[in-house]
């Protein structure tokens, strides 16, 4: 967001607590994936991009946008990241100042959370600053959709902040689409992300039915996505990961059983993906024909989605850790990270040449990066798990390729 707007010769300045990552901006060193390394070191190099851990420059700026991380504690929202945000904003608000949270959260939260410790300075929303909602949209490695082609919802807290918050974004983003609240803005959010974990969920309960009657899955979803109309193609999987899917809808379950309501749908859902990387396991040690007391394992592709250098509640920790419980010996490989220590795991990324493939039993593929060398996999390896139906995708059907 910061380099949109900077682009479109806004001057723009991050605010982050971390000094490593404000020297990386400021040296033009691009840690974000989805933005392109030219783009970061032109909007730097014209100054129109800066960076910087002092928040007290925050009384320069006219238009805030908090996007700090959202994290769950236990079952439970971490509001401390927004907590301390609004503090610094606080400490440096003035008359004109609109203030936009783009944290995924629960509905309620920019009223109750943001509003009145920024009202507390005696300044009025709607009046003397705005205050509003804008869920942050990015889906990471998509090269269609990026800032400023996704359309952007945004609900204030009084008509006027909406308004408010419209203009600013429709300066650097093709749609905008106001809602009534900051609250409906919010639930957007929430529902979008709610809607994929339950049918990510409904049809990886399906996968194991599937097998069960000797269906292909894949095959039916894909026989089932030619109707024209009334349905979305949801494929199975490993287990759901990254920062948003499997969280997100956690912070709705969180709010909802505060004001006495059970969001059934969502707990049913988180429970059907955790048990993934276990059935995962299942099927590759009825696959596992040689019952050898150690067997060799190669994981490929680590983590939580194609193409995506993320680690963040990656499935694959489970199955590496369920895995290494039953003795197996596990290496893995994946382009994007050369080691892998997460938890009590600490790999160091494996050689894919012939030789190296024929010592391994298996492999499951549970990361289908479009850059693996699938056919050298499919060429040297003795037995591949694929759980996302990635070598079938490429036209690569052999008899030592079992698919989820
Ligand atoms: N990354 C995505 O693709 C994506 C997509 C949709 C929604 N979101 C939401 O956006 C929010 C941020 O996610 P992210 O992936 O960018 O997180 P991130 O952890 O990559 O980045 C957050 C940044 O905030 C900084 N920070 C922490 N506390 C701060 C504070 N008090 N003041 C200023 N900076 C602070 C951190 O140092 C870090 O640089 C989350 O609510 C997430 O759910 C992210």
């Amino acid at each position: 967001m910061a380099v949109t707007f900077a682009k479109k010769g806004f001057k723009t300045t991050g605010f982050d607590v971390s000094e490593k990552r404000v020297l990386r901006i400021k040296n033009k060193e691009n840690y974000i994936h989805d933005v392109k390394d030219k783009d970061l070191k032109t909007v730097v190099e014209k100054k129109f991009l800066n960076a910087t851990t002092d928040f007290s420059f925050l009384k320069n700026t006219d238009a805030i946008i908090i996007c700090v991380p959202t994290p769950l504690q236990g079952k439970n929202p971490d509001m401390s990241f927004i907590n301390a945000s609004v503090e610094h904003v606080k400490d440096n608000l003035r008359k004109g100042h609109i203030i936009i949270l783009e944290s995924t959260t629960y509905p309620g939260t920019t009223k109750e959370v943001l509003l009145p410790p920024l009202e507390k300075t005696g300044l009025k929303e709607g009046k003397d600053f705005f205050l509003a909602f804008s869920p942050e949209r990015v889906d990471p490695g998509n090269e269609k959709f990026k800032t400023e082609n996704t359309p952007k919802v945004v609900g204030g807290v009084s008509f006027v902040s909406t308004v408010v918050a419209k203009t600013l974004y429709e300066q650097v983003i093709e749609t905008v689409i106001p809602v009534r609240s900051s609250g409906e803005a919010e639930m957007v959010k929430i529902l979008e992300n709610t809607f994929r974990i339950v049918n990510i969920a409904l049809v990886n309960e399906l996968t194991e039915l599937c097998e069960r009657m000797e269906l292909n899955i894949w095959d039916i979803v894909d026989a089932a996505k030619t109707k024209p109309y009334g349905f979305m193609p949801f494929y199975p999987g490993p287990g759901v990961g990254g920062h948003c899917i499997p969280i997100d809808p956690l912070y709705l379950a969180w709010k909802a059983k505060t004001i006495g309501l059970d969001t059934k749908f969502i707990q049913l859902a988180s429970h059907v993906n955790h048990h993934m990387p276990s059935y995962v396991i299942k099927r590759l040690d009825k696959l596992l024909t040689k019952k050898k007391k150690h067997p060799k394992i190669l994981i490929i592709g680590v983590s939580y989605k194609k193409d995506v250098r993320d680690l963040r509640e990656t499935p694959v920790v489970e199955i590496i850790e369920q895995l290494q419980k039953q003795g197996k010996q596990v290496d893995y490989y994946d382009p994007l990270f050369h080691y892998f220590k997460i938890n009590n795991i600490d790999l160091k990324c494996s050689a894919i040449d012939k030789k190296s493939l024929a010592k391994y039993d298996a492999a499951i593929l549970v990361t289908d990066h479009t850059k693996l060398p699938y056919k050298a996999f499919a060429d040297g390896l003795k037995l591949i798990f694929d759980t996302r139906n990635a070598f079938a995708n490429r036209g690569i059907v052999r008899d030592n390729i079992k698919v989820l």
